[in-house]
């Protein structure tokens, strides 16, 4: 407890899955943190059982004049934002030979166009800071090993892994009290990967103890390693990726 008190974060795709996760463990650890989603009345549900340290706005992570308005709000509630977490996300099916070119782009601009956005509003106020920040991209095991059913998930994943890098060095040249981090989960009991195109299988892991035999992750898996990415323990640690995904890179099956 207690390991981000002081810190001020804003997560994206706030209203499920990893980033509601992501959230409340921010809050318990003693963040304040402001929620957004393309669909308020869930990220609003989950603020307002965080409680007075978290709000609740309205984003598509998509939207550029948007980003400028979650920063100044995020001013205005709590301060200068230290710790932003990329999360929001959809994923779209489609091979090589069937993904049209529409989908692509609506599969990019949401993965990839909104993470830049995204780490350019945070630098420009975090760089700032008199206390160190940290900017943790939701990227995925598919940027590492490709995914054939999902072509422009794994291309806009691939571009996440290699832009935080990107992000991280020049934070690192100018100078700027900023980290910049990858993370890549992969089966993750979450809404997305229960969806019938994803048809993740296996029961759902409960949040401690011993993961089951071709069990899910649970949520707390990756929110737990978020808490150490944003918080000042993690602070040699930049431009890094790093997989939560029970080993399934090395051994897929
Ligand atoms: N669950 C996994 O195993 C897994 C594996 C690899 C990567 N990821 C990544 O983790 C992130 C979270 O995924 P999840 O599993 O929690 O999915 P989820 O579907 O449960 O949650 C995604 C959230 O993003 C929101 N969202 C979608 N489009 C948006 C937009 N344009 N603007 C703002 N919000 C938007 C949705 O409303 C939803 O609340 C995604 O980036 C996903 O690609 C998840």
């Amino acid at each position: 407890m207690g390991r981000l008190k002081g810190k001020i974060a804003i997560v994206t795709g706030a209203g499920s899955g990893l980033g509601k996760a992501i959230s409340e463990t921010f809050a318990d650890e003693g963040a304040q943190v402001v929620l957004t989603d393309i669909d308020l009345d869930s990220a609003t549900k989950v603020a307002n059982a965080i409680g007075t340290q978290a709000i609740a706005l309205q984003q598509d992570v998509v939207d550029e004049q948007r980003w400028d308005d979650i920063v100044q709000a995020t001013i205005d509630a709590f301060g200068t934002p230290h710790i932003l977490v990329n999360n929001a996300g959809l994923v779209l099916p489609g091979t090589i030979e069937s993904c049209s070119l529409e989908l692509f782009r609506k599969q990019t601009s949401v993965m990839l166009d909104g993470v830049f956005l995204g780490c350019r509003a945070a630098v420009n106020v975090m760089k700032a800071n008199d206390q160190p920040s940290s900017i943790i991209n939701l990227s995925s095991m598919a940027a590492l090993q490709g995914y054939s059913p999902f072509i422009a998930y794994t291309a806009a994943k691939g571009g996440v892994r290699s832009m935080t890098k990107s992000v991280a060095l020049h934070c690192k040249e100018q100078n700027y009290p900023i980290r910049c981090n990858s993370l890549h989960p992969a089966g993750i009991d979450t809404p997305m990967v229960r969806q019938e195109s994803v048809g993740a299988a296996g029961d759902a892991t409960p949040a401690t103890g011993i993961i089951p035999l071709g069990g899910l992750g649970h949520p707390d898996d990756v929110a737990k390693l978020c808490v150490y990415l944003a918080s000042d323990e993690s602070r040699f640690m930049t431009a890094g990726e790093y997989p939560v995904d029970n080993g399934l890179l090395y051994k897929p099956d």
